[in-house]
Order: structure tokens, then sequence, then C-alpha cells
């Protein structure tokens, strides 16, 4: 089994680190923040995702996973070192790279000969090539492994993944980054650095597109009468086309599909491609994130007397606390700016100080919704298709329901007297 360093202990890497320990790798993960090690040391995982916590806990009683501050005392022992570092975007969409290129720096001088390093930060086509100009060719290679790791699914996307993609510039190393998953059964892509990272990008991006569609069909539907959910059921059938990620909604959002798709766009325009279809993809979005806030806006007009909008959920979507690029941050962003009162609940979030300073975060849906003249639900959450609505209903100063995840039937809450609007139905 190998000895492996991960550098970052953030999502990716803490998912990485664990799932390569279950694996039977010895691993030692590696950050530069001390309370984060602190914590992992003292067993307590620093962020939400299912089973994440049991994963660590397991692993480390078998020493095989162990937490170090600094990367450089997880790398000099290693043979495979993980990058698994935030590459955040820049204004122009464009990717921050100083984590990254600062954690390279940092390993260089204690890399073994013979070792490899591993890319599995999101990172922009061309980077694998400089990593290894960097590092130079005298016996240190460059891999790129990119992650496929869905928030709230990360340990089953890991073990159980639809493909494992590895670029290189030779077979050789390919197969000895292969050979760490040989406990998986997955198909093993091997391609070039070039490839491989612009698979990362595409599968997003890709998405993202899909996604930009069904929210567009679902405007469309609005305004002709029929139904998303019959649309999608009907086309999703389609094997070309398949069921999955067809589900209409606020917008997308989360800390892949923006920035991924925009540094995508970014890598097209810094080789002279117009890749309109994308830009385009990546504006219908912002317009779309418009237009759900328009709806709470049509049931609760600007200029009304009362305009207290009540908000369920707050993260990107259910099964993280992750708000990062939100849509429902940026829906209530909009309300914000024009002096509409908030209350929000979400069952991971205790405050949204750094992104919305106004809005009053409390502890329980029904808490959430006393005195509000709309209720928006923004994250699909399970608790939130199992609460009593006719109770909900009679709470509010006005029975108005946006419901951007379409989890409540319309004719349902129509009979219990909300005024509803859904996305698409
Ligand atoms: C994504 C990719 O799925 C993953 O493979 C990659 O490695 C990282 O980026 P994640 O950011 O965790 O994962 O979110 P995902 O579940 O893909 O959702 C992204 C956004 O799309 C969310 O805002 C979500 O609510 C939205 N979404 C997703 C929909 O609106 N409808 C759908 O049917 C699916």
């Amino acid at each position: 089994m190998a000895k492996i360093a991960v550098i970052g202990a953030g999502y990716v890497g803490l998912t990485t680190g664990a799932c390569l320990a279950h694996l039977g790798h010895h691993v030692t993960v590696a950050d530069n923040d001390k309370n984060r090690i602190d914590d992992l040391q003292a067993g307590r995982v620093p962020f939400y995702e299912p089973g994440l916590d049991e994963l660590v806990s397991n692993v480390t009683k078998t020493n095989r996973l162990r937490f170090v501050l600094g990367a450089t005392n997880a790398s000099k022992d290693a043979e495979f070192h993980f990058l698994c570092l935030p590459t955040p975007a820049n204004n122009d969409g464009s990717t921050d790279l100083s984590f990254f290129e600062a954690g390279i720096s940092e390993i260089a001088s204690v890399l073994q000969p013979n070792s490899i390093v591993i890319n599995k930060s999101t990172v922009p086509l061309g980077t694998a090539k400089k990593v290894q100009e960097a590092l130079g060719t005298d016996g240190i290679f460059v891999v790129s492994n990119p992650e496929f790791l869905s928030e709230g699914n990360a340990i089953k996307d890991f073990l159980e993944p639809s493909r494992i993609v590895i670029g290189s510039c030779s077979t050789e190393y390919s197969e000895r980054v292969a050979g760490l998953y040989s406990n998986i059964d997955a198909p093993v892509l091997m391609s070039s650095w070039e490839s491989a990272e612009l698979i990362k990008h595409t599968a997003n991006a890709y998405l993202a597109m899909k996604l930009t569609f069904v929210n567009e069909i679902a405007t469309l539907c609005e305004i002709t009468g029929a139904n998303i959910e019959d649309v999608t059921a009907g086309i999703g059938h389609d094997p070309r086309i398949g069921s999955d990620y067809m589900k209409a909604g606020p917008g997308w959002g989360g800390s892949c599909f923006p920035k991924d798709s925009a540094s995508l766009a970014q890598v097209a325009r810094s080789f002279g491609f117009d890749f309109t279809l994308l830009e385009h993809t990546i504006d219908l979005n912002q317009k779309h994130l418009d237009r759900t806030a328009d709806k709470i806006k049509q049931l609760v007009p600007n200029n009304s007397k009362d305009k207290r909008v009540a908000a369920w959920g707050l993260t990107f979507k259910a099964g993280t606390d992750d708000l990062r690029y939100s849509p429902s941050i940026e829906v209530l962003k909009r309300l914000e700016a024009q002096e509409y009162e908030i209350s929000a609940y979400d069952p991971t979030v205790k405050d949204t100080l750094m992104q919305l300073p106004l809005i009053e975060v409390t502890d329980s849906p029904y808490e959430c919704i006393n005195d509000a003249d709309a209720l928006v639900i923004l994250t699909e959450w399970d608790e939130f298709k199992q609460l009593d609505m006719e109770v909900v209903a009679q709470s509010m100063r006005s029975a108005n329901l946006i419901d951007t995840r379409n989890l409540y039937d319309k004719n349902e809450m129509e009979k219990i007297g909300f005024t509803y609007l859904g996305m698409g139905v």
C-alpha cells in the first residue's frame, strides 16, 4: 500500500484522504490552518458532509490516516502527493492559482526522487504542464486526476465513481496512479494532461448548461401553460437525454458550477475562441436568479407596506452546509437590496453574517414564517416536504408560497389557501 500526502484538508482533501486510507493506503493530510488541524486531530470534521466524520474516525483508529500542520510535514515521507488546494475565481472568471502554487513551492524541496504530484484541485487547461516545468523533469512526475465529488454524496462519489480520469505525459505514471484505485470498480480513462483538465471543466459546464436549458423550458412552461415536471419526465425517458439533472430550480450555484463555467469560458477566450454558448449559459443563469426574485416580488411588491419574506433553505442544495454561490443567497440579496425584511431557516446554517448581514436566521421552519407576507422555499431539504402546511398558511400574515424546488403540489397548496408559484408548473 502506498504512502500518500494530501495537501489541503478542505472538503476535497479530507474526503480524498479519508477514502484513500479506507482503501488501505497510509495517508497524511496537511493544512496550513492550525485550528483546522487541531480540530481534525481531536476527531472533529470542520464541515458537514454526511458520513465523513464516521469514516475519518474509523480510519484514524487504524493509524492509516493522520493530520499534520504544514505541507512539508506530509510530503517529506510520501511517494504520492495529492494537491487538494482551493482554486477560487478571480473577478474576470479566470482561476486564482495562488494557493495551489504556494502549495507546490512548499513541497518542492522535500519531494523524493520518483515522486508523483497529483492535481486533484480543479485547474485550468495547461496547469499540469506548467507545474511539471516548475518542478523540473528530474524524477518528479505530474499527473492530473480531477475530482468529481458532489457535496452531500462525496464518499460514494469517491468509492463508487462513474469513472476515474488520469492525465499525464506517460502511461507509466498514469498506471502508477491508477494502482492507487485498484480496489475500486470503475472505468479508468487515461489521457493527456490537457484532456483530463478539460474533461473536468467540460463535465461541470455541460451540467450547468443542461440545468439552464431546463430552467429556460420551465419559464416557457409558465408562459404557455405546460408543466415542466411532465416535460422533463417525457424527455428524460429518452436514454440519449437521460433523467438526471433535470430538476428546475431557482438557478444553479455552489462552489463548482459557477467558478468552473467561468474558468472554462476564460480559457476559451485566452485561446481566441468565442464560446458563446457557455457565456450565454452563465448570463442566463443570472437572469433566472432575477426571475426567481421577481416571483417573490410579484406576490409581495416592493411598494407594499408590509414586506416580510420567510426563506426555507440557505445552502446551495440539500445535504451540505455550503453557502458558496448559493442561489438562495443570490435571490435573497436581490430582496435585501430593496429593503425587504427577511427571516430564514436552514437545518445546517446558524448565521449568514458574511453574505447577508441583515437577515434573521431562526431556529425552526415554523418560527421563520411568523408574520411573513410570503414563504419562499429555496433549498430542497427533505425536512421541508414533511411540514404541516395548513399550520404554516395560518401562521403567516399572507399565505403566499413561492416553491422554487417544486416540493409541493400546486393544487393541494391552493386548496389549503396559498397563492402558489412554482417553477414551470
Ligand atoms: C458538482 C458536480 O456535480 C460534481 O461532479 C463536481 O465535482 C463538483 O460540482 P456540487 O457542486 O456538489 O457538484 O453540486 P451539484 O449537486 O452538482 O449541484 C449544483 C447546482 O445545480 C446546485 O445549485 C443544485 O441545486 C443545482 N441542481 C442540480 C438543480 O437545480 N437541478 C438538478 O436537477 C440538479
